[in-house]
C-alpha cells in the first residue's frame, strides 16, 4: 500500500532559484535561509521517498488568467518546466507517475473533489523551487512527482478549510493505492508577502509564526479564517499559505515535528520550513 510518510512545507520564492543558479547559498544574505533546509535534506536522503505530491500555485505559466482551475493535478509521466518571467534557468524535467495520478484523481472525484486532470502540465517556480530546495544536490531528481495546483491567483479563491478537506481526501486517495510507495506531500508558498499596491513589501513575522504553529497542532486556527482575514494579515500573496492546509489535511491529527525553521525576509517574503511525520 502507498503511505504518506511525511508532510513538508516551504516557501517558493523565485529569487531562491536565481540564488541557487548564481551559487549564493553561502552568502551572508542567504546562508541562514539555506541552512534551514539541511536537516530536511538529510532526512529525505535517509528515508528515500518514492514520490512527492507538490501542492503549489501556478503563477501564469500553465494557466493564465483566461482559464484557471481551482484544483488541478498532473496525470503524466513527465513534467517540463519553463520560465514564467523571473529568469530562473531551466531544470531537468520531472518524472511523474501517470498510473498513480489517475488513481488519485479517480479517488478524489469519487470523494467529491472534482479535479481538473492535466496530461500536459508545465510547472513554474512554485513547483521547481521547492524541488530544488529539497533535492538539488542529486544528479537526477530522486523522486517521482505529482504536481497539484491550487488557484491562489485569480479570485474567487477556494478557502483554507476547503484545502484542509482536500488534503484529507488526498490521504485516502494515496493510501488506497495498492502498490507499496513512500509518498511525501509538500505544501508550498507563503508565508506573508504582498508584491503590489500600497502594502507591497508587507511581512508579518508574528502572524507567520502563528501560522507555522497552527499547522503543527491547531490547524483549525488557520482554516477557520476567511481569505479576507488571512490577506489582511499575510498580504495578498500571503494567501498562498492555504496550500499548507492541503498538506496538513493529508496527515493525521497528531504529528511529530522533525524540523521547523523560519527566516524573514527572503526577497519580499517570510520563509517557513516544516517537516512533520504522522504520530499515529
Ligand atoms: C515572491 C514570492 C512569491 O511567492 C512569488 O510567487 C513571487 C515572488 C517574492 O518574495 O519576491
Ligand atoms: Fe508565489
Amino acid at each position: 500500500m502507498a503511505k504518506i510518510i511525511a508532510g513538508l512545507t516551504t516557501s517558493h520564492i523565485p529569487a531562491i532559484g536565481n540564488a541557487i543558479a548564481s551559487g549564493l547559498e553561502q552568502d551572508e544574505y542567504w546562508k541562514r535561509f539555506f541552512d534551514g533546509y539541511e536537516p530536511v535534506k538529510k532526512w529525505l536522503d535517509e528515508v528515500k521517498p518514492d514520490l512527492a505530491i507538490v501542492v503549489y500555485n501556478d503563477h501564469g505559466l500553465n494557466f493564465f488568467l483566461n482559464q484557471v482551475p481551482t484544483f488541478a493535478m498532473g496525470c503524466a509521466d513527465q513534467y517540463q518546466n519553463a520560465d514564467e518571467g523571473w529568469g530562473i534557468p531551466l531544470l531537468q524535467p520531472f518524472e511523474g507517475d501517470a498510473a498513480f495520478s489517475w488513481h488519485v484523481a479517480e479517488s478524489l472525484i469519487n470523494q467529491g473533489v472534482d479535479m481538473c486532470t492535466c496530461q500536459e502540465m508545465l510547472v513554474d517556480h512554485g513547483f521547481t523551487v521547492p524541488m530544488q530546495l529539497f533535492w538539488r544536490h542529486h544528479d537526477n531528481w530522486p523522486v517521482k512527482t505529482l504536481p497539484f495546483a491550487v488557484n491562489t491567483v485569480q479570485h474567487p479563491l477556494t478557502s483554507a478549510k476547503r484545502c484542509f478537506q482536500v488534503g484529507q481526501a488526498l490521504r485516502q486517495a494515496v493510501e488506497s493505492y495498492p502498490e507499496d510507495m513512500k509518498v511525501v506531500i509538500i505544501g508550498t508558498g507563503g508565508l506573508s508577502h504582498q508584491l503590489q499596491g500600497e502594502r507591497s513589501g508587507l511581512i508579518d513575522v508574528e502572524y507567520d509564526v502563528a501560522c507555522i504553529n497552527s499547522v503543527i497542532d491547531n490547524p483549525e486556527w488557520l482554516y477557520n479564517q476567511s481569505n479576507t482575514e488571512i490577506m489582511e494579515k499575510a498580504g495578498t500573496e500571503g494567501i498562498e499559505v492555504i496550500m499548507w492546509m492541503v498538506m496538513r489535511g493529508a496527515l493525521p491529527e497528531k504529528v511529530n515535528v522533525l524540523h521547523k525553521h523560519y527566516h524573514a525576509p527572503i526577497s519580499n517574503t517570510g520563509a517557513g520550513v516544516l517537516l512533520l511525520t504522522p504520530a499515529e
